[in-house]
């Protein structure tokens, strides 16, 4: 499809918010209407013969633009574990990593060539908008989508999305962030009410949100099904305009989680502007609304002004995506370098690994279907596996659509078995499926070697019960373990969860969901051809009884005290099913405290905290200096200090003047460092002012505490070696 060259509006020199307003002076009113909803649910389900559904790549995602004005349809994909509305016309697209891993590669680069990857595929195939980089707050480790989000601090998950839809909107895509805002749990996550401080929602959540639209100029925002603090999130004028239109100065558009959209006026006049993918309140409903004054011509064109400089300015309009076939190499390059970088290695006993290829006679490989793929996470962000999946599910499951979209186990065929008996073609290399946790330690009992692979699976539209490895996992780790002291488990997670043999193992390695290069990566990593270097960027804790929420609430069972509550759009909402229960309140009382913070403020021992990541060798650091400005300079010295090459992430955190009321210690800046053997080399971290700040509730902005600052710096949240003290005065 060429661009348009024949409008007014097709001036690139005039600005987006001008050509805009020359499209909407030309538009009816139900031409506006038809920008700011989906197809609906009934057209979503029925068969699509003719009509302009029929260019749709996937009805779940498109909005028909109007081709007498040049504007063009809008073809949205997910995107979070690679391009996965892709399957719905059955094309080929990379499965990534998941979040977690780029997460736990603190790597903004990285980011933004996964960012690029991404985009290239998107366009690739057709689609100019992506649904984006999730960012929730991990308030809630058991949440089913940890492995979409990037971990439980804001400066960092909010800099990582931000280089990534930089990146993609550098290739001329709308890009957008989401769940807006703390949907940070998703059983019930269509009942569930937040209740959160101000203070705390702007300096966690909302600010992850904040950074990331700053870095990235992304065109959308997706606001999200629980309410917050009594209002829903796409229907909440706090959040949508005070905050995000008015206070971010964002300029593009809100887009409703899908099914998420519960009225039209309020909705409407709080800041919502595309409903998706129904039509049950921004259809007929919103145009009524329009005629009858509720919702003003003003506001109506303030909604369709955003959609429509949105695509203008992201390039949607003047360059649009020439589909041609994905360079699958590519992706293969940029998913298992995100699985190298983001693998976080946990444990490694008496230097256990890497394991030496040329020596090692004899290596078990039990569980987690190793011999066949990798696992992923389930949901709207499951990448369609490429040839199958290879552990096929149970049929009952397959069949019925709404429970296979949460729990179908879905791997990709990439099996670890593979990559590490090419590695060590001398060895003996033999396979257990570790379903008997017996015949799992005969084996490692009669090998050198034992590496278990233990997966947990996780998804979109529910939680986890708990944070043990299911499936019996943990004994048969502690059975293996038992028969063999070199013992190595790599698990394959979606986020945290509980080693109750730590002890007893030598080694561990937290591969995430590894993706389509899974083998590869994890192989070079145990070989050491490749040196760990990711960071966790959640915490791992000790037990369930530390976690700011021990329980975990969920929807109320419903009886007279606690009816069903009667939602909008119910054909849609059946997808939702999972989420549907009497209401209820989650209490978010540990506020600023989120991940590492409440552990710090409780003194509570963690397993493994937040920025813990081992490697083969070991760093020392010194020298730190600091200069204060408007912000802070840091810097210091990085020592390798073993005998072979490594990269080091280095972290900076504050602990602000104790009158601020803030948690003892907050992530301000991190840099990585790449080190031979032996070397030494400077790193400067530049803190800005707002990094430093707090939210005053009172007068509704942010503020430098004055007094003393303590500002630290080492290898993880638990492990700051130095500091140093800075003041500012009021
Ligand atoms: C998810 C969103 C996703 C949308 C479209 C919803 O179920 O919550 O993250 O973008 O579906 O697939």
């Amino acid at each position: 499809m060429a661009a348009p060259k024949h409008f007014p509006w097709s001036d690139k020199s005039l600005s987006p918010d001008a050509r805009a307003d020359m499209v909407i002076k030309e538009m009816t009113l139900d031409e506006k209407i038809q920008l700011l909803h989906g197809p609906g649910w009934q057209a979503i389900f029925a068969p699509q013969e003719s009509g302009p559904l029929t260019r749709a790549i996937a009805v779940l995602g498109f909005i028909p633009g109007i081709p007498r004005l040049g504007i063009p349809d809008l073809q949205m994909t997910d995107s979070n574990q690679g391009i996965s509305m892709a399957g719905a016309k059955g094309r080929y697209a990379t499965a990534l990593p998941s979040d977690e891993a780029m997460a736990s590669a603190w790597d903004p680069q990285l980011s933004y060539e996964i960012g690029t990857m991404l985009g290239q595929e998107m366009r690739d195939m057709g689609f100019n908008m992506s649904l984006g980089s999730g960012i929730n707050m991990i308030r809630e480790p058991r949440n089913g989508r940890t492995f979409e989000y990037k971990g439980e601090d804001p400066l960092l998950a909010g800099t990582l999305a931000g280089q990534e839809l930089k990146a993609e909107k550098a290739l001329h895509l709308i890009t957008d962030v989401k769940h807006y805002a703390v949907n940070d749990q998703d059983s019930g996550r269509i009942v569930v009410n937040s209740i959160i401080s101000k203070r705390a929602m702007r300096e966690s959540d909302l600010f992850a949100f904040q950074i990331a639209l700053q870095d990235s100029g992304a065109g959308a925002v997706m606001c999200s099904y629980n309410k917050i603090n009594g209002t829903y999130g796409c229907e909440n004028a706090y959040t949508l305009t005070d905050v995000l239109k008015k206070d971010f100065g964002f300029k593009g558009f809100v887009v409703s989680d899908w099914g998420a959209t519960q009225s039209t006026t309020k909705a409407a006049n709080a800041g919502l502007d595309i409903e998706m993918p129904g039509n049950d309140s921004f259809g007929e409903p919103l145009k009524k609304a329009v005629e009858s004054g509720e919702v003003s011509p003003a506001r109506l064109d303030d909604m369709v002004h955003r959609i429509l400089r949105t695509e203008f300015d992201s390039g949607i309009v003047d360059d649009p995506p020439q589909p041609q076939s994905p360079n699958v190499m590519h992706g293969f390059e940029v998913a298992q370098k995100t699985a190298e970088e983001g693998a976080v290695l946990l444990k490694n006993a008496h230097d256990q690994l890497p394991l030496n290829a040329s020596s090692v006679r004899s290596i078990a490989v039990i569980g987690g279907h190793a011999d066949v793929g990798v696992i992923s996470g389930g949901g709207s962000s499951q990448v369609s596996p490429a040839g199958g999946n290879p552990v096929p599910p149970p049929q009952s499951l397959a069949k019925n659509p709404f429970t296979a979209f949460m729990l179908l186990e879905v791997y990709h065929r990439s099996a670890p078995l593979k990559g590490i008996e090419q590695k060590a073609p001398k060895a003996t290399v033999k396979f257990d499926p570790g379903t008997d946790p017996a015949s799992a330690a005969a084996l490692a009992r009669s090998s050198e070697v034992a590496i278990v692979f233990a997966v947990q699976h996780a998804s979109e539209g529910m939680d986890l019960e708990n944070l043990s490895m299911p499936n019996n996992q943990d004994a048969l780790i502690e059975a293996v373990a038992a028969a063999n002291p070199h013992t190595i488990v790599v698990l394959e997670t979606g986020g945290a969860v509980l080693m109750p043999w730590i002890d007893k193992v030598a080694g561990v390695v937290e591969a995430w969901y590894p993706g389509i290069r899974g083998s590869e990566a994890i192989a070079n990593l145990l070989f050491g051809d490749v040196h760990p270097s990711g960071k966790l960027p959640l915490t791992f804790p000790k037990s369930e009884a530390d976690l700011p929420h021990p329980l975990h609430v969920g929807p109320p069972k419903p009886d007279a005290d606690h009816p069903l509550p009667k939602l909008v759009g119910a054909p849609g909402l059946i997808g939702m099913a999972m989420g549907i229960g009497p209401f209820f309140d989650v209490h978010y009382d540990e506020g600023l405290k989120v991940g590492y913070k409440w552990y710090d403020a409780e003194k509570k021992p963690v397993l493994f905290p937040f920025g813990y990541g081992l490697t083969y060798t070991t760093f020392t650091y010194s020298g730190l200096k600091i200069t204060s400005g408007d912000g802070a300079t840091v810097s210091f010295t990085v020592k390798n200090t073993g005998k072979r090459a490594g990269t080091e992430i280095a972290q900076v955190y504050a602990s602000l003047p104790q009158s601020a009321g803030e948690p003892p210690n907050r992530l301000v800046g991190w840099t990585r460092i790449d080190l031979a053997p032996g070397e030494s080399k400077q790193a400067t971290v530049t803190v800005n002012r707002d990094r430093l700040s707090v939210f005053d509730e009172e007068t509704d902005s942010w503020k430098l505490p004055a007094g003393q600052y303590t500002i630290r710096v080492g290898a993880s949240s638990r492990d700051l070696p130095l500091e140093h003290a800075l003041s500012f005065e009021k």
